[in-house]
């Protein structure tokens, strides 16, 4: 197994996830472990963006709880409906927030953190099972090629989930 992923020269960001996919599937082939899952997944997209933190949290009971992730100690539990995670958890959407000041009730785990995207994960029930969030040391740093990027390479992981 290789332990390093391949980062391509190109900056530019539908090429670095282009890149990734194929490798993420051959990391993943075979795995039954959602957490293993999770954390290769965090760790190889930690590898390839350098964002500042990027990591999942779990759903368990009316709460999330941190799951594997890349990057500083963060909040541990985060209930239904609160923060930018629980917010995209409530309601079923994906959330790309440029300006996290401007997110009523966002959740500061990090002061570094300038804007944020969260991806919920559907697991086997068909119910959201977890989330992905992702955040950047830079304002306005998500767009429709991360909604898009990102939400192909949770599709790896969603059918491990309940
Ligand atoms: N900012 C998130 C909390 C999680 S940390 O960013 C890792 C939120 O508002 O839900």
């Amino acid at each position: 197994m290789a332990d390093q992923i391949l980062v391509p020269a190109s900056a530019i960001r539908s090429v670095r996830y282009r890149a990734l996919l194929p490798q993420l599937q051959a990391l993943l082939l075979g795995e039954q472990d959602p957490v293993a899952a999770m954390a290769n997944c965090s760790a190889a997209l930690h590898q390839m963006f350098r964002w500042h933190w990027t990591g999942f949290y779990r759903v368990a009971g009316d709460q999330l709880v941190l799951g594997p992730f890349q990057g500083p100690v963060a909040c541990n539990r985060i209930p239904y409906g609160k923060g930018v995670c629980g917010t995209a958890w409530a309601q079923d959407r994906t959330l790309v927030v440029p300006d996290v000041e401007a997110f009523p009730g966002h959740i500061a785990c990090s002061a570094a953190s300038r804007s944020e995207i969260v991806v919920p994960l559907h697991g086997r029930s068909g119910k959201v099972a977890a989330v992905l969030d992702v955040d950047s040391s830079l304002p306005d740093d998500f767009g429709p090629e991360d909604e898009h990027g990102l939400a192909t390479l949770c599709q790896l992981i969603e059918s491990l989930l309940p």
